[in-house]
């Protein structure tokens, strides 16, 4: 697991690897500081990649397999950038009931990338979330700020052809 890398390749640059190293410099001696450095890393590069978790190891002397222990457990951690796109599919009851569940594997087939991913081209990111109160339109996704409700498997492919 500990190979799990993001399908689109690390851009990083110099000066966010420098504020991270500052950052970490500055809090690593405190007691429980893991948190708070993975939250700030997460605020430098809008993400937590593993190349980002690396450095995190090799600055603290806290192991990766921690690090990334951390990372995949809570829910505020995102292991992939957010796509241009951000697909949020609504996995509530009174959507699920209606559906939701298979208009998300549709989704995750047709993106070829799994829920909390982003597609390798940056465009789509897939997430699921709980009730958006919207439950009246069952099922319901959003892409970006926009709320897309009654849908049906057949209706995917000519929503995403909108965002190309
Ligand atoms: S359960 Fe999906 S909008 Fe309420």
């Amino acid at each position: 697991m500990l190979s799990k890398k993001s399908a689109v390749p690390f851009r990083g640059t110099k000066e966010q690897e420098e504020e991270l190293l500052k950052v970490i410099e500055e809090l690593k001696d405190e007691k429980g500081a893991l948190m708070p450095i993975m939250q700030r890393a997460q605020d430098i590069y809008g993400y937590l990649p593993i190349e980002v978790q690396k450095i995190i190891s090799d600055q603290t002397g806290i192991p990766l397999e921690k690090i990334y222990g951390v990372a995949t457990f809570y829910a505020q951690f995102n292991l992939s950038p957010k796509g241009r796109y951000q697909i949020s599919v609504c996995l509530g009851t009174a959507c699920y009931v209606k559906g939701s569940g298979d208009i998300y594997n549709k989704l995750m087939e047709k993106l070829g990338i799994v829920g909390g991913e982003c597609t390798p081209d940056g465009r789509f990111s897939l997430d699921a979330c709980r009730c958006i109160g919207a439950c009246g339109l069952a099922p319901v996704m959003t892409i970006n700020e926009e709320v897309y409700g009654r849908l049906k498997v057949e209706d995917i492919d000519d929503i995403l052809a909108k965002y190309e």
